[in-house]
């Protein structure tokens, strides 16, 4: 089968891994990115092109592409195109894919699904955090595309975090905004894969910092997280109806909550027979799906609309 996988970005190790997998696993497998899309509709009705070959060369796409902040909509159009190949799989589709870059659309959706969502608030101005201030003490903002932590800042006193609260205004518009949970022994993350969870972590801040991502200096551990946990992360995937998710959840006095959503989880820090069990089982799964697809048309699916 041929395989494209779309890169984050030319530094993400994870998918070069995940093409090695294909590879072995006896996949035509290469990497390409968003920017290499592109489109010439003088020779056919599709025309979409991947670094100058006609899309139709492929079967199976799987999707870890990065959308741009700054060029979301040149990343959509770019992202829609693979979707309308006939007999392209692409996972996931474009409405699927960009509706989980949202952090307050994903929380929203689980939420309403019954999962056990941190509290979460759209502040629109100092006004907002005040009032999540008032309720919950000491408060998390962060913007809702945000990324490795960037811009993810406690807030415990207005009057001394002013500025920064309005600087992030001023840059986002809106920040999504939690209560503050401490978590020095780590969060949780559960990566998803169809209805299972491969590959599971506990990421401990550094000493010296709070966020556990590892471009924040976390440390990992490899983890067997609670079974119920896990049933929510999988019911989570389909009610977001992503194929491949990274779950994030925090302890609460209530519990462990979900606090973020991603459709793009990263797993470089795991050790490798972690990191090869988990991109052997992503292959073979979306190759499945793929498979499926054709099996139950008996010919290429129709592409799906583009949200
Ligand atoms: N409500 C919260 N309470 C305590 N810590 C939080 C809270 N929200 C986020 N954090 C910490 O900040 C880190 C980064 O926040 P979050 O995961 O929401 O954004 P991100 O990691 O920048 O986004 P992405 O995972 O898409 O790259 C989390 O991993 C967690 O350690
Ligand atoms: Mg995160």
């Amino acid at each position: 089968m041929r395989i494209g996988i779309v890169a984050w970005d030319h530094e993400d190790p994870d998918s070069p891994e995940l093409a090695r997998t294909g590879r072995d696993l006896g996949h035509d497998t290469s990497v390409f990115f968003l920017g290499d899309v592109s489109c010439d509709l003088t020779a056919g009705a599709v025309g979409t092109t991947i670094g100058g070959e006609p899309a139709t060369a492929f079967d199976l796409i799987i999707s870890r592409a990065q959308i741009r902040y700054e060029q979301a909509q040149s990343d959509h159009e770019r992202y829609g195109l693979l979707c309308q190949v006939p007999g392209v799989t692409v996972l996931d589709p474009a409405d699927v894919y960009l509706n989980a870059e949202s952090k307050l659309l994903a929380l929203q959706r689980l939420g309403a699904a019954g999962l056990p969502i941190a509290p979460t608030r759209c502040c629109r101005n100092p006004a907002d955090v005040a009032a999540a201030l008032a309720d919950w003490g000491e408060v998390v903002v962060k913007p809702s595309f945000g990324l490795g932590g960037a811009d993810v800042e406690r807030v415990r006193n207005l009057g001394h975090d002013s500025a920064l609260v309005e600087g992030l205004l001023k840059k986002y518009e809106r920040l999504v905004c939690q209560p503050y949970y401490p978590h020095p022994d780590g969060d949780l993350r559960v990566t998803v894969v169809g209805d299972e969870a491969p590959l599971n972590m506990r990421r401990v801040p550094r000493s010296t910092g709070w966020k556990s991502n590892a471009k924040q200096g976390a440390t990992v551990h490899m983890v067997t997280p609670p079974p119920e946990l896990v049933e929510v992360s999988t019911r989570a995937a389909r009610v977001m109806g992503v194929t491949m998710a990274g779950l994030d959840f925090l302890p609460t006095p209530d519990g462990h909550k979900i606090i973020e959503f991603n459709n793009c989880p990263g797993w470089y820090p795991a050790p490798e027979d972690h990191r090869r069990h988990l991109t052997e089982r992503v292959i073979e799964i979306m190759v499945g799906i793929h498979e499926a697809g054709h099996r139950v048309n008996g010919r290429a699916p129709e592409p799906r609309p583009v949200g």
